[in-house]
């Protein structure tokens, strides 16, 4: 724990959840909680609660669920220490300085020390293209019609045809060879001792979201190979979790942004007014980029070269923005290459044109498919449509699929009902059209393996007790925290018990226990599992009394395996023995008081 449990515990009182909850997701009184749509994953009707009284919002759609700072890590990527920081801030409580172990002293001061070098790097290149040694740069840039408004808000800069300068300037500086190296700014041979990575191009900073330079891509002026070279990944630039101009386009305030491949092609955007654009980073978009951008929309226009890569990429970046639930649309930016090439071209209006006339990412894929078959050929057609009734089985809702059956129908004149009855037929053969999927209760999957019955049978034991407290001394002669077998269950258990019998339970705090946010997540399950409705209380007592009977045969059977390696594990297997046996013969009544 970096900061004092109290003072965590303190900032977490003094908050108020859904208030919290509210500034990010609307929400809707139903009963003692609020509902609304979840923001970690997508959906279309509510299942993502949040309760005032508990201080935790779960989703029983995605199992996504916490306390507070839960909430504030997931939604605005912050670490534990960030989230209790912003919220602390907004509460009004002071913090002291953090206390770094030895350890995170060493990791944070290399992460502040190589943005530190890369800072130093980019201002040295900003300085180099205003000088007269960078005027073929200075040239290069401005023939591309950027003007200096555009060079400065990107940072763009300039590496000279001498190899080590930008060594010997960061070492005048007082920087190590390996830092610079670690920063991926030079490297080092026996041959020619330390050399820059980059020499003779124009450079491109590379920002994360908050402006600060995590490395660089280079350009050769003109004709050369490689056109870009880029920094390595290194411990501030993972590229498969960042994208160039993010840090602009975050507060562009329009309701999509978009996805392009180049750092030129974001630049020429912006500079048109189009400061929603982003790129990846000279590699293919991946999963960490699209959840990045679905913190700030949920549409995204997709704006790749036209020739038969940038199909082929755009093609996967909608399987990936798919994936995260994200909704993409491309744009045609025939007959030019690229944004770039497009905006040079036929200007900003002409480009706003195209975004607003963007194409619907499955017909844009229905389209391109178009042109393996030959229409002409009956069977290459109705193979062509056999597979376009197969992709329209994708969609689990009744209505959207209708919705693409009409449109798809409409554009490749096949008649709506003739085109139903394909993906009906298709559906059946291949079992592909699944009914809705249901989010994971774990309640009615059969086939679920012993591990899971056990883990299932201490969720339940938790909740139960965190709903009623009350029940926990009728029980505590059977059972104890070490009789759950997974040892975060069994973390979880602890604390319950030790705060129920002090009298002062709160399962939003004990989350606060937890540092990852992954542990934070599984602990808030531990809290909302989700019980079978029981008619009356005869059938209660039997539902209770056999969850309890189940722990503790599970941590009979845990220790019984033990016994060779654990000495402290004969003692459970004879209390164990003990305590099933009683429980065998005794009736526990849910009745309080
Ligand atoms: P493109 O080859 O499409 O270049 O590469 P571009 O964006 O149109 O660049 P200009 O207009 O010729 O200057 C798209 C992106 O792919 C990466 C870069 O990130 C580039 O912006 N790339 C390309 C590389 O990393 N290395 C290369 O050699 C080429
Ligand atoms: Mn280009």
């Amino acid at each position: 724990m970096y900061y004092p449990d109290e003072l965590v515990e303190e900032i977490r009182t003094k908050s108020d959840i859904v208030d919290v909850v509210s500034g990010y997701v609307k929400l809707q009184k139903k009963g003692a909680s609020y509902f609304g749509l979840c923001p970690f994953h997508n959906e279309k009707s509510p299942s993502f609660s949040v309760s005032g009284g508990k201080q935790m919002f779960y989703c029983f759609g995605c199992g996504a669920g916490g306390n507070v700072f839960t909430f504030l890590m997931k939604y605005e990527n912050l670490t534990f220490p960030e989230a209790v920081k912003m919220q602390a801030e907004r509460v009004g409580v002071a913090l002291p300085e953090l206390e770094y172990s030895d350890e995170m002293r060493k990791r944070e001061n290399r992460r502040s020390l190589l943005l530190e070098v890369n800072k130093e790097a980019a201002k040295y290149f900003y300085y180099q293209l205003r000088t007269p040694r960078g005027e073929l740069g200075y040239q290069y840039l401005t023939g591309r019609q950027l003007s200096d408004e555009t060079l400065k808000k990107f940072g763009l800069g300039f590496a000279n045809k001498t190899s080590d300068d930008l060594t010997k300037y960061l070492k005048s500086k007082g920087y190590t060879d390996e830092v610079i190296r670690e920063a991926g700014l030079a490297s080092f041979d026996e041959k020619w001792g330390m050399h820059d990575k980059f020499w003779n191009r124009v450079m491109f900073p590379i920002q994360d979201i908050n402006h600060r330079v995590i490395g660089f891509g280079g350009r050769v002026m003109g004709d050369g190979e490689p056109k870009y070279l880029n920094s390595p990944e290194t411990p501030v630039f993972d590229k498969s979790r960042n994208l160039y101009g993010l840090n602009f386009a975050r507060t562009s305030r329009k309701n999509h942004i978009i996805l392009c491949e180049g750092y030129m092609d974001v630049i020429s955007q912006h500079q048109a007014g189009f400061t929603e654009a982003v790129a990846s980073l000279g590699t293919a978009f991946t999963a960490g980029q699209a959840n990045l951008l679905r913190r700030y929309t949920e549409n995204i226009l997709l704006a790749y070269d036209s020739d038969g890569a940038g199909v082929k990429a755009a093609l996967r970046a909608i399987g990936i923005l798919r994936e995260v639930g994200l909704t993409g649309k491309v744009i045609n930016m025939q007959p030019y290459k690229d944004p770039d090439e497009f905006i040079k071209n036929l200007g900003a209006e002409a480009y706003q044109q195209r975004l607003d006339e963007a194409e619907n990412a499955f017909l844009f894929e229905i389209r391109i498919l178009e042109r393996d078959y030959d229409q002409k050929d009956p069977e290459q057609k109705t193979k062509f449509h056999r597979e376009i009734a197969r992709r329209l089985c994708n969609f689990p809702e009744d209505m959207e699929r209708e919705n693409y059956i009409e449109a798809v129908a409409e554009k490749y004149h096949l008649g709506f009902e003739n085109l139903r009855k394909l993906v009906a037929s298709v559906a059946t053969q291949t079992g592909l059209a699944k009914p809705m999927e249901r989010p994971k209760s774990g309640i009615q999957s059969k086939k679920v393996s012993p591990e899971e019955n056990v883990k299932k049978s201490e969720r339940l034991l938790i909740t139960w007790l965190s709903d009623e407290p009350g029940l926990l001394t009728k029980i505590r002669k059977y059972i104890s925290p070490e009789d759950f077998t997974d040892e975060l269950y069994r973390r979880v258990a602890d604390l319950l018990f030790t705060e129920i019998e002090q009298g002062q339970f709160n399962p939003a705090s004990i989350i606060s226990q937890f540092e990852d946010e992954e542990e934070q997540q599984t602990a808030a399950s531990l809290f909302h599992t989700k019980m079978t409705e029981l008619e009356n209380k005869q059938e209660k007592e039997k539902a209770f009394h056999d969850i309890v009977y189940n722990v503790k045969r599970n941590s009979y059977e845990f220790y019984s395996g033990k016994m060779g390696s654990d000495v402290a594990a004969l003692n459970k297997v004879i209390e164990g023995k003990k305590a099933l046996e009683e429980l065998g013969k005794t009736h526990i009544s849910l009745d309080l008081g």
